[in-house]
């Protein structure tokens, strides 16, 4: 059975209505399309945890800022369709793929700012990107009426910026975040991975690489969180990284940096390969 393409918000909220009505939980898999593994995995643990899985697929235009990649960003929705087809036998998904209208007619004004936690690192190089993050999830997820909404660590402080946004406004649905996609080099699956080329995604193969290195460092007993980032920076330059946004090692809840570093932890990076912004995160915790 083809999985239905809804396009319009009257339809989502038709579908949305019925499902209710029938008692079906509901899980919302947001995504900005061009599907890979990753955004699958997601849509696999959806899947696994509720009746109906409604997975959108919309480019937010109020989360890029002006020159950023909002124009090339790629899209690929008949693809993605295929994609998703082959992961349902049940019949249980349906993608929601609104034009920009629908999710922004001229008469919506309203607008959400993100919570404080949105400020740092990211927020110190993209300052508007996380209030259109949280405006077209907020009303992703009052659309949907979801129960269940899932993301992934890829995006680490994305995680923390939308669990807050849910807390504060009281937002009835629980989010579920589910672990990093790697291709088996340990790049982490990113839609903008396509932008790279050969040699760039050797020279991005040095991110992972670099996680794994400060891992065993802090895990084999180094805390002195100035020698960890020194090196962590010098392995990022050596492979040839354009530039470091950030490379940091933080809290996973507060993402304040400590020095001496302290356990559980998280290792934050981004940087720029060629014209490519590339993130990637890890956990870092005693297995103890
Ligand atoms: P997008 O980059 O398409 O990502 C959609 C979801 O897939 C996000 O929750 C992201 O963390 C997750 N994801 C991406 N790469 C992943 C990987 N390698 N492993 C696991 N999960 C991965 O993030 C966005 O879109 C947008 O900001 C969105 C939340 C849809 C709002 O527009």
């Amino acid at each position: 059975m083809a999985i239905s393409i809804l396009r319009t918000i009257e339809e989502l909220t038709d579908h949305v209505v019925r499902q209710k009505a029938s008692g079906r939980s509901i899980g919302v898999v947001p995504t900005m399309g061009a599907l890979h593994e990753g955004h699958l995995s997601l849509v696999r643990a959806s899947l696994n945890s509720v009746d109906e899985t409604i997975v959108t697929i919309f480019v937010n235009p109020t989360q890029f800022a002006a020159g950023e990649d909002l124009g090339s960003y790629p899209r690929t929705l008949d693809s993605d369709v295929e994609r998703l087809d082959s992961l349902d036998p049940s019949g249980s998904i349906v993608v929601f793929a609104p034009a920009e209208d629908q999710m922004y007619p001229a008469d919506c004004t309203t607008r959400v700012t993100a919570p404080l936690i949105a400020k740092k690192l990211e927020g110190e190089f993209r300052p508007t990107h996380f209030d259109g993050v949280v405006l077209v999830v907020l009303k992703l997820l009052n659309l949907t009426r979801a129960d269940l909404a899932f993301f992934g660590q890829k995006d680490f402080q994305q995680v923390a910026v939308i669990k807050q946004m849910v807390n504060d406004l009281n937002v009835p649905c629980k989010i579920i975040v589910c672990p990093i996609a790697r291709d088996p080099d340990g790049l982490a699956m990113s839609s903008r991975n396509v932008y790279l080329s050969a040699s760039e995604r050797e020279i991005a193969l040095s991110i992972s690489k670099t996680l794994d290195h400060v891992e065993k460092l802090i895990l084999g007993g180094l805390r002195d969180g100035f020698e960890v980032i020194t090196e962590m920076r010098q392995a990022l330059i050596d492979a040839g990284v354009d530039s470091i946004d950030y490379a940091v090692i933080a809290n996973p809840v507060s993402l304040e940096t400590s020095d001496p570093i302290t356990l559980p932890a998280v290792a934050l990076i981004a940087v720029h390969v060629g014209d490519t912004r590339l993130i990637d995160n890890r956990i870092i915790k005693d297995e103890l």
